[in-house]
């Protein structure tokens, strides 16, 4: 049994409809800010977060092709929308829909990252579960290495099948959480 495996209650906690979830990041991935909401929900004080990288609440469900993803597209200096499954401290699990962009200073330079999360809607997360489900399979069929690479590449072309891009998937899925109550 893994340290993940022993460490899931499965037990999932809910973002109110109304909260957002801030948090900040230096250009490594490093957390230097957190709101009140993220430490609330998460349970980890901030002493504990800042500093940590952000893969500190990194749920095993997430396929590694959305953080490929999410990085290429912050590294073409754009912004990322996606669906995430996080742990908490203790091993609950929530879902948040979660914008990310990178964050410049007034030169130019690149200081770091921003993040804002809501409430996605149960059918936005009922989506992503079985689309995620799929590419970790495709991971576990690979080696480590090219595992984020092959989900992607599964990804973008399950989408195409469908005549859809990313953005076209993942703008529907906002719009399916908008004022998200499930
Ligand atoms: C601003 C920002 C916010 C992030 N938020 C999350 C998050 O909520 N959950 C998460 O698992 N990873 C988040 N990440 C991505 C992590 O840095 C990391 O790439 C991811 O957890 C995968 O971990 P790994 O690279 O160790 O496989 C965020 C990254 C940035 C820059």
């Amino acid at each position: 049994m893994t340290l993940d495996t022993l460490r899931q209650t499965g037990r999932e906690i809910q973002l109110q409809a109304n909260e957002l979830i801030v948090s900040k990041t230096d250009a490594s991935g490093h957390i230097t800010y957190a709101n009140r909401v993220f430490m609330k929900l998460a349970g980890f004080a901030e002493h504990e977060l800042l500093g940590m990288p952000h893969n500190l609440i990194r749920h095993p469900d997430m396929p590694r092709g959305v953080f490929r993803l999410m990085w290429k597209t912050l590294q073409d200096g754009k912004e990322f929308f996606g669906v995430v499954k996080n742990y908490t401290k203790n091993g609950d699990y929530y879902w948040v829909l979660a914008n990310i962009t990178p964050d410049y200073d007034h030169r130019g330079q690149l200081q770091g990252y921003y993040s804002v999360r809501r409430k996605p809607s149960r059918e936005a997360v009922d989506t992503v579960t079985a689309i995620y489900a799929e590419m970790r399979a495709v991971e576990a069929r690979c080696g480590k290495a090219s595992a984020p690479d092959a989900s992607v590449t599964w990804l973008v072309d399950t989408l195409a099948a469908r005549k859809q891009n990313y953005d076209d998937f993942i703008h529907a899925l906002i719009n399916a959480s908008a004022g998200a109550r499930a």
